[in-house]
């Protein structure tokens, strides 16, 4: 039996998938990974770009590249792997999706269930007042960034910057999940950024079974991934669905 069949007669057997998402689904989108040749990380230093002290001292620095991926977001749409999903969770099978991606394409492809462990560009928000307000294509004119309306101070975007804390409500929610899957789908992740990439190994040490779909090996593949599904996700997940006998229309956007 190839490992498609063997991972779609799991996934009937078992049922209760949970999905640990990266960037990596969102490339068919449009939106390139970190991580890599096309990667934001090529052409901004993280340490310098995505650290939270940088955002205090430099925000009009900061919000140059954060326009760049803004209008990335605003321009994507669901790729086939975010509709796998979607049918995924409609079927039943599919009980939560843990992504550490702030693009929204998952609620676009109808999952309902979704624990943003790096927070979402949905708002922007205020760091001395925390007064939040919808992030809109016009932040994109702001210059050099949108402000508060009460402290006249820069906004942010409701994303985890490195140096800020992961929501309390994300790691909680990650962790019921993690407790009831019986099988975990690790999604187009390097897994080099903690504490997200824990999830994974808390769920395999509770005895889940691990998918994992990824152009490239990662830290995960020889430490917890029982059947490795190497190409893009937007490949690699459709044929699931098609073994399942689902259909990508199934999904609910
Ligand atoms: P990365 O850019 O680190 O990794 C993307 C992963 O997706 C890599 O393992 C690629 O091999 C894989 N990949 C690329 N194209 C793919 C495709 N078409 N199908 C399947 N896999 C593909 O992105 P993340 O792991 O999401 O955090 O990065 C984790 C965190 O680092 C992000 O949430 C962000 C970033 O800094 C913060 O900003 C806090």
């Amino acid at each position: 039996m190839g490992k498609y069949s063997q991972v779609a007669n799991l996934i009937k057997e078992k049922g209760n998938v949970i999905a640990f998402t990266g960037a990596g689904i969102s490339v068919e989108s449009g939106i390139p990974a970190f991580r890599g040749a096309q990667g934001l990380w090529e052409k901004y230093d993280p340490e310098e770009y995505a650290h939270i002290n940088s955002f205090v001292s430099e925000p009009a620095k900061i919000w140059c590249m954060l326009r760049e991926m803004i209008k990335l977001t605003f321009d994507a749409h669901p790729s086939p792997a975010h509709l796998a999903l979607g049918a995924l969770e409609k079927a039943g099978f599919l009980k939560a999706v843990i992504t550490q991606n702030v693009d929204g394409l998952h609620q676009e492809a109808g999952n309902t269930n979704i624990i943003e462990y790096h927070g979402n560009m949905r708002n922007l928000v205020c760091l001395k007042c925390r007064k939040k307000i919808p992030l809109k294509q016009e932040v994109l004119t702001a210059m050099p960034y949108p402000t508060c309306d009460r402290c006249n101070k820069a906004m942010k975007p409701d994303g985890v910057f490195f140096g800020e804390q992961i929501p309390i409500s994300a790691i909680e929610a990650a962790h019921e999940a993690v407790e009831n899957c019986k099988i975990i789908m690790i999604i187009g992740t390097s897994g080099v950024v903690y504490p997200a990439a824990e999830v994974p190994f808390q769920a395999a040490s509770r005895g889940a079974a691990v998918v994992e779909i990824n152009v490239n090996p990662t830290p995960f593949t020889s430490a917890v991934t029982q059947y490795f599904l190497e190409g893009s996700a937007s490949q690699v997940l459709p044929r699931i669905i098609d073994e399942l006998g689902l259909k990508l229309s199934d999904a609910q956007p």
